[in-house]
C-alpha cells in the first residue's frame, strides 16, 4: 500500500468510526482526520435512549441531528447506534416500572419517534443491542427479560416499529464476543432464522470485535465463516484492537506489539474482504484515535493504544495492516 492511499477509497464498504459530537466540535485534528478518512458514522453515546429520552414526553435531538446533519455535509452514512440496550435505559423509564402492555406501547413511541425523524437520513440501525450472554441465554438484566414470558418475540415486534418508522433502514442485531462464544453466535442465528421465518425485518449481524493482539486469529476466523453463513449483512461494529493485553498500568508500548496488532487488524480485514459482496456492510472503529478510546474511559482506564490513529493523529502500523488486508 502507497502512504497516502486511504481505507474510505480502498475498500468495497463503508469504513466508519464512533465519534463524539463535543470532539467533532472542539478538537480539529478529530474533525479532520474523521472527516477525511471515514465514510461512515456512528455516534459513541448520543443515539442511545438514555441521551435522546430525557423524560416521558421529552426528547433531546440537539446532538442527533447535529451529527446527522454533519454526516450529510461530509458525505458520509450513519449507522444509528442502538435503540435498545440494557444499559441505556433511561432511569426514569425504569423507575416508572410500566406494565407489559404500556412499556412496549413507550418503547415503540420512542423507537418510532426517533427512527421516524431520521427516515432517509439514518441509513442503518442496531435495533437491539446485547441481548444475550456468551452462553447464548439471555441476560437478566435486559430490562426486558423481566418483562415479557418471550423477549425474543418482543424483540422483533421492536425490529418491525423500526422498519414501519423507515421501511428503507437496514437493522441489525448488534453484539460482542460473537465469532468467539458459540453459544451467543448460536442465539442470534435461531434468533435470525425465527426473524427470518416471521417476517421480522432483520437484515444484518454486527459483532463488535473489541479484540487483543493475543485473541486466536482461528477461533476468529471460524466463529467469523459461521456467523457469515447467516447469509445476512455482516458488520465488524466497533473494532479495537488491545495491545495492553494484561491491562497493567506498567505497560509500555513496544514496536512489536504496533506490529502485532497491524497483523491482527489485516487479518481480520482479509476476513471481511472475503465474504460476499451482498453481505457486506462496513467495517466500524469504536473511535478515531488512542486519544480518546473508551478503554481508558473504563474503570480500570489503563494505558490502551486500541486504534488506527495514535495520539498524535498519526497513522500507525494498524492502518496499513488494515490496508493490506484489502490487497
Ligand atoms: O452524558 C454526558 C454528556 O452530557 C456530555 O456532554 C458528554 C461529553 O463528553 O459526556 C457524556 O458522558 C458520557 C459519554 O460516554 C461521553 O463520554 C456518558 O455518561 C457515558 O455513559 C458514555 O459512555 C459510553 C458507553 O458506551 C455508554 O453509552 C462510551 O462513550 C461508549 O464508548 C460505550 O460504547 C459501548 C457501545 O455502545 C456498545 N458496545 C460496548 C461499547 C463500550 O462500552
Amino acid at each position: 500500500p502507497t502512504s497516502t492511499e486511504k481505507i474510505k477509497d480502498v475498500a468495497n464498504f463503508k469504513f466508519g468510526a464512533a465519534v463524539k459530537s463535543d470532539l467533532i466540535k472542539g478538537e480539529s485534528a478529530y474533525n479532520n482526520t474523521f472527516k477525511g478518512e471515514f465514510n461512515q458514522l456512528s455516534a459513541e453515546y448520543e443515539m442511545k435512549m438514555n441521551f435522546i429520552w430525557t423524560a416521558e414526553n421529552t426528547y433531546f435531538f440537539a446532538d442527533c441531528d447535529y451529527l446527522v446533519n454533519y454526516a450529510q455535509q461530509n458525505n458520509m452514512d450513519v449507522h444509528g447506534h442502538t435503540l435498545l440496550w440494557y444499559k441505556s435505559f433511561p432511569e426514569w423509564f425504569k423507575n416508572a416500572n410500566y406494565d407489559t402492555v404500556t412499556f412496549e406501547n413507550k418503547v415503540k413511541t420512542f423507537i418510532q419517534t426517533v427512527v421516524g425523524r431520521y427516515k432517509g437520513k439514518i441509513k442503518s440501525w442496531d435495533v437491539a443491542n446485547e441481548i444475550f450472554n456468551d452462553n447464548g441465554s439471555l441476560r437478566v438484566e435486559s430490562q426486558i427479560q423481566g418483562k415479557f414470558k418471550d423477549p425474543i418475540a418482543f424483540v422483533g415486534r421492536c425490529f418491525k416499529y423500526a422498519n414501519e418508522a423507515d421501511p428503507a433502514a437496514k437493522l441489525f442485531y448488534n453484539d460482542y464476543s460473537v465469532v468467539l462464544a458459540a453459544g451467543k453466535r448460536r442465539a442470534m442465528k435461531e434468533m435470525a432464522v425465527r426473524f427470518k421465518e416471521s417476517g421480522v425485518p432483520i437484515h444484518g449481524l454486527g459483532d463488535q470485535f473489541h479484540y487483543r493482539i493475543s485473541t486466536n486469529q482461528t477461533q476468529i476466523s471460524n466463529g467469523f465463516a459461521d456467523l457469515v453463513s447467516t447469509g445476512l449483512l455482516i458488520h465488524i461494529s466497533e473494532i479495537d484492537i488491545k495491545v495492553n493485553t494484561n491491562n497493567v498500568s506498567t505497560y509500555v508500548l513496544t514496536d512489536a506489539d504496533k506490529q502485532k496488532q497491524a497483523e491482527v487488524y489485516k487479518n481480520i480485514v482479509k476476513l471481511y474482504n472475503a465474504i460476499p459482496a451482498n453481505q457486506k456492510f462496513a467495517i466500524t472503529t469504536w473511535g478515531i484515535t488512542d486519544k480518546y478510546t473508551w478503554l481508558k474511559e473504563s474503570a480500570n482506564g489503563f494505558k490502551e493504544y486500541p486504534l488506527l490513529f495514535d495520539e498524535s493523529y498519526a497513522k500507525k502500523p494498524a492502518y496499513f495492516g488494515f490496508l493490506a488486508g484489502l490487497k
